[in-house]
């Protein structure tokens, strides 16, 4: 029980990932606090979990718009009087053509998966600098890691958070602040279903790479050993994330695979 009682903010906490980890959290004994935007969802994961008013919260918001990111964590403040651990989750894929995809689109993917990450984190920081420890999580992907066919906007913000939380790490690790970059590779969830097409309209497709590929909950366990082992940097998934390694030692092999594999 090594989270019990530790005060736990996961983002996209209403389906897939979030969920599955908040399921993991629950059975720590941690108190959580629930985002996403849907709140009857939310309610349902807190209710399955068997979460109460006393040790969780439900703190619905848009990650498009985070300007209110300081009162968030007020809130959370003033309920349980610290944040040990910011699980940044949250987030949506893209399923276009960089050529078709709208600049409000691209901006849009920057702006969930990138820019409110940071906000929030930065929004957390204080506090967990005045507790001198704190643990960031941020979800990545190895779309963080390489380029893909028909990820080119959600490739960037990825690989972005990867510039920011790697400067952001050197930064505060001496102040007690530890940050973890979670790269999953496909994991069964509804990420291609919320993928967006060139106009930010719902892919709703669910990609045939995604239906065997591995659990939420496998997923959700493999963060909480690398969030106990402290790791920098994890990849999860099936044999997929082997192409983060092909590209590191034998780029121009890599080349020729990537370029072999189904745009979907
Ligand atoms: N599944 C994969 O294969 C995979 C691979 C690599 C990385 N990831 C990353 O893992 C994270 C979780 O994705 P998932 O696979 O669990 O997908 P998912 O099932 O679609 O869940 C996405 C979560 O993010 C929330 N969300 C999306 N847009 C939001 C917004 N504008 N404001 C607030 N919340 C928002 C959704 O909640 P609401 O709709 O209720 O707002 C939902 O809870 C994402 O960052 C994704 O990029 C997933």
């Amino acid at each position: 029980m090594m989270f019990a009682n530790k005060i736990v903010w996961i983002t996209g906490a209403s389906s897939g990932i979030g969920e599955a980890l908040v399921k993991t959290f629950a059975k720590e004994n941690a108190k959580i606090i629930l985002s996403a935007r849907k709140t009857a969802e939310l309610e349902r994961v807190q209710k399955e979990n068997k979460l109460t008013d006393e040790n969780s919260m439900i703190l619905p918001f848009d990650l498009e718009n985070t300007s209110n990111a300081n009162e968030l964590a007020e809130q959370i403040i003033k309920k349980f009087g610290g944040i040990d651990i910011l699980i940044n989750n949250g987030g949506f894929s893209q399923r276009s053509e960089a050529s078709e995809t709208e600049l409000a689109t691209s901006r849009n993917l920057m702006e969930v998966n990138f820019f409110a990450p940071v906000a929030l984190t930065k929004a957390v920081l204080p506090y967990m600098l005045k507790q001198q420890s704190g643990q960031v999580v941020v979800m990545s992907s190895i779309a963080g890691k390489f380029g893909f066919y028909l990820r080119s906007s959600y490739s960037a913000a990825k690989h972005a958070l990867h510039g920011y939380f790697e400067s952001f790490r050197l930064e505060t690790e001496k102040k007690g602040i530890k940050t973890l970059i979670v790269c999953p590779g496909k994991i069964k969830t509804e990420i291609s279903l919320n993928a967006v097409g060139p106009k930010g309209k719902a892919h709703n497709k669910m990609d045939e790479s995604h239906v065997n590929a591995m659990s939420a909950d496998d997923c959700a366990a493999e963060i909480m050993q690398a969030l106990t082992q402290n790791k920098e940097e994890v990849l999860i998934g099936g044999k997929e994330i082997k192409a983060v390694w092909l590209k590191n030692h034998f780029p121009k092999r890599f080349g020729k695979v990537i370029r072999k594999q189904k745009p979907e």
